[in-house]
């Protein structure tokens, strides 16, 4: 392992190579096989390591200082490399997948729907669709977590992209088509081999008919928008208004675009933190018992948080961010260098692929002392922090994630709003395992909802913030550790 702390360069960078680099499929099946140890065993090999992705050479970037160097030249580093060649074919070049070039006139663009007074003012409806789905439940009952996360989240990120359009048999569709692509996309990246996904099997069809739906149903909306007119105030009216005006900004296939792109990354990443986060939880009654405690304190018999509540659910955000750290669930990206770069002390020459992840940098012993554990005190004081930081869930630089303090914002709500009534427990057996696809967390978690005794009603306004302070403190000695269950990469062997 690479004991250099994140914040000090080494004068000389290491490089090396991953150990059986032939025959050219070892590392691509070892990246599907056991993505999660692969990445682990990578640092011992250098700061820059080469790997091959079937007939591609290419390099995975170990250290933090490295992956920001990298991040931060986005010219040079350009969206490129399996991934995005792959998300290319799901989402055009919309915001996360095009070129540089392209890159600050879309985020310009789309930028003001995700500024922290909109998010602010999102609070509502987030409460509101995580009240709406556990006010169903009933105490003993199992629920899918990983499926009900989903339908929060794509309920939120459809409201912000096109208002209420998306009625319920269409938003069940787009999670549908999302959980197939998000498994076939994988192992696309790792075994980079084209011949071998147009072979007319199942799991090709099902793929393939699961990207075509998914742009129907939003080709579907965007015509039904078009039809009924009316400015709205929602990313499809912005982007409506930019393609239809005398000097049309967008071309009509880019409106589509970027609703697909934004509709794959809201809703998936954030489902699959909101469901680590209440897997882990369950794996650490004091950790689950703190949480219930602030939120308890917080919400004051209230059934849900306000934006105003955000800054007080401390402990919840903690949850949440170290849930972030042990299972990113963007864990892997590559990169497509656009010129001769002199690069972690290696020339790599113009098109070399570069890969990057988080995973690998969160589970760094150096960064995050005993890594695996489950910890949400680490980030009491904020965490490791500064220009290197080797915490990257949302990424860095330029291309950084637009739907970042979305994200957070909606995770704390929606968790606080669920623990205020609920506790959910493992089923009896084995913990599902992260399942790595082209994101990561524990899908198909089905887990057992314990009601909670009913919390007091409000209190006079002016005491709850008083009460808030008297969350119990981090316990100096933390609780033991529950190791996290890893498995092989959820390309889904069907599904592929
Ligand atoms: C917990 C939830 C989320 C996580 C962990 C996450 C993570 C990330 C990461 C790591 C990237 C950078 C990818 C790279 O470097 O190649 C990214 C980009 C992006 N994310 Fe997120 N994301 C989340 C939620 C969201 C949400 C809710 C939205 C919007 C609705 C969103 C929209 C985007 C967009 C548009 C980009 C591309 C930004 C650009 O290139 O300018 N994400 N996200």
């Amino acid at each position: 392992m690479n004991h250099r702390p994140a914040g000090h360069p080494p004068t000389v960078w290491k490089t090396g190579t991953a150990p059986g680099i032939f025959p050219p499929l070892t590392h691509g099946i070892a990246l599907f096989r056991r993505p999660l140890e692969f990445l682990d065993s990578l640092s011992a090999h250098g700061d820059l390591v080469e790997i091959r992705l079937g007939p591609t050479r290419a390099w995975v970037v170990c250290h933090p200082r490295l992956v920001h160097e990298m991040l931060r030249d986005a010219r040079t580093f350009d969206k490129g490399g399996p991934l995005y060649t792959r998300l290319r074919g799901l989402m055009g070049d919309g915001v996360v997948t095009c070129p540089h070039a392209d890159h600050r006139r879309q985020r310009r663009l789309l930028q003001p729907a995700f500024r922290p007074a909109r998010v602010a003012r999102l609070t509502g409806p987030m409460g509101e669709e995580a009240e709406d789905l556990c006010r169903a439940w009933r105490d003993g009952q199992e629920v899918d977590v990983s499926a009900a996360m989903m339908t929060v989240t794509t309920g939120v990120v459809s409201r912000v992209l096109f208002s209420d359009a998306l009625d319920p048999a269409r938003a069940a569709e787009v999670r549908d088509c999302l959980s197939t692509v998000v498994r076939g996309l994988f192992v696309r990246t790792v075994v980079p081999v084209d011949a071998f996904f147009r072979l007319p099997l199942p799991g090709h069809r099902r793929y393939t008919r699961a990207v075509a739906r998914l742009r129907a149903v939003v080709d579907e909306v965007v015509a039904q928008r078009r039809r009924t007119g009316g400015a709205r105030d929602d990313v499809l009216g912005t982007l409506l208004a930019a393609a239809d005006g005398p000097e049309p900004e967008v071309t009509g296939g880019e409106v589509q675009d970027q609703l697909v792109s934004l509709l794959l990354t809201g809703a998936e990443s954030a489902a699959l933190c909101l469901s680590s986060a209440f897997g882990f939880l369950a794996l650490h009654p004091e950790a689950e018992q703190r949480m219930h405690a602030e939120v308890d304190t917080v919400l004051a018999g209230r059934a849900r948080p306000t934006a105003e509540d955000l800054p007080r659910l401390v402990y919840t955000r903690s949850v949440v961010d170290e849930s972030l750290r042990l299972a990113p669930p963007g864990w892997l990206f590559t990169r497509l260098t656009t010129r001769e770069v002199e690069f972690g002390g290696r020339r790599l020459p113009a098109g070399t692929t570069v890969l990057y992840s988080p995973y690998l940098l969160h589970h760094a012993p150096e960064s995050f002392p005993d890594p695996e554990r489950f910890l949400p005190e680490r980030w009491r004081r904020g965490g490791p922090d500064g220009p290197f930081s080797p915490m990257v869930p949302f990424a860095a630089g330029s291309r950084k994630c637009l739907g970042d303090t979305f994200a957070l914002a909606q995770a704390t709500v929606t968790l606080a709003t669920v623990a205020r009534h609920w506790r959910l427990r493992h089923r009896p057996g084995p913990v599902p395992p992260l399942r790595p696809a082209v994101t990561l967390g524990p899908r198909a978690l089905v887990m057992r909802c314990e009601r909670r005794p009913e919390q007091p009603g409000p209190v006079p306004a002016g005491t709850a913030a008083g009460a808030a302070t008297a969350v119990p403190r981090a316990r100096a000695c933390p609780p033991p550790a529950v190791r996290v269950p890893r498995e092989a990469g959820d390309a889904g062997g069907h599904d592929a």
